[in-house]
C-alpha cells in the first residue's frame, strides 16, 4: 500500500476536525477521557492556512492519518529553559481506527523528525494526555523521553516529551512525499 503525505487544503478544515472527533469517539469507547470537547476548528483553520502545518495521509482507499506540525511551544508548558525555539511540536496527530496497528504514528513521527530537522531544530516535542498510561507509553515505545509533567487544574494534557530530531525508527510504511 502506498501512502501518500500531503498539505490539507483550505477547504479541508471540516475532514481534519472529523477526524479528530472521530479519535474522540473512539478513545471514550475505551474510557479515555481524551479529547472529550468539541473539535477546535479556528485552530485547524488557522494551522492549514499557515500553508505547511497540517497534513493528512492517504492511502488508494482515502484519508488515513492527519497530523499537525509547527514551532508553536505551549507557553503553559515549555519554559525558556527548555529552549522552545529548539523544537518542532506535534499536535492532533491521529491515524484511523481502519488504518491502525500498521505503524503508521511511527511513520509520522519519523516523517516529523526529518522536517524538524532540516528545519535546524534539535527536538521533536509534543505534550500527552497526563492521565493517560496507555498514549503515554506508546509515546515511550516510540522512543520519547519524558522532559516532565505539567500539572495544571485547567489543563489535561501536560506529560512533555521529546525525541531527538534525527531518530528514525523505520517500523512504520514509507511516506511519500
Ligand atoms: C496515537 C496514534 C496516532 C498511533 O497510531 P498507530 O501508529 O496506528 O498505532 P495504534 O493506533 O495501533 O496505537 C498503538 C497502541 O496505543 C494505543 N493507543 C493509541 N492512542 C491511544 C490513546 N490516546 N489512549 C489510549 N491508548 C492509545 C492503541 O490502542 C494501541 O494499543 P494496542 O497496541 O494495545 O492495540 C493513534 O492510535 C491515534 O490516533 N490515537 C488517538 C488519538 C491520539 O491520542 N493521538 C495522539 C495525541 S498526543
Amino acid at each position: 500500500v502506498t501512502h501518500l503525505i500531503r498539505r490539507a487544503r483550505p477547504d479541508e478544515v471540516d475532514t481534519v476536525a472529523a477526524m479528530w472527533t472521530e479519535a474522540g469517539q473512539w478513545l471514550a469507547t475505551i474510557g479515555s477521557d481524551q479529547w472529550q470537547y468539541p473539535a477546535r476548528t479556528e485552530r485547524i483553520g488557522a494551522s492549514i492556512a499557515a500553508g505547511d502545518e497540517c497534513w493528512l495521509v492517504e492511502d488508494a482507499g482515502g484519508l488515513v492519518a492527519t497530523l499537525t506540525l509547527d514551532g508553536h511551544a505551549d507557553p503553559e508548558f515549555w519554559r525558556p529553559a527548555d529552549d522552545p525555539g529548539a523544537a518542532l511540536y506535534v499536535h492532533r496527530m491521529v491515524v484511523r481506527r481502519a488504518a491502525a496497528g500498521a505503524g503508521l504514528g511511527s511513520a509520522l513521527l519519523d516523517w516529523a523528525g526529518a522536517r524538524a530537522e532540516r528545519a535546524g531544530r534539535a527536538w521533536l516535542r509534543l505534550d500527552a494526555w497526563r492521565t493517560n498510561a496507555r498514549l503515554r507509553s506508546y509515546y515511550e515505545r516510540q522512543g520519547f523521553a519524558l522532559v516532565r509533567v505539567v500539572e495544571l487544574a485547567h489543563r489535561r494534557s501536560g506529560a512533555l516529551y521529546q525525541r531527538p530530531a534525527g531518530v528514525r525508527l523505520r517500523r512504520g510504511p514509507p511516506l511519500l512525499g
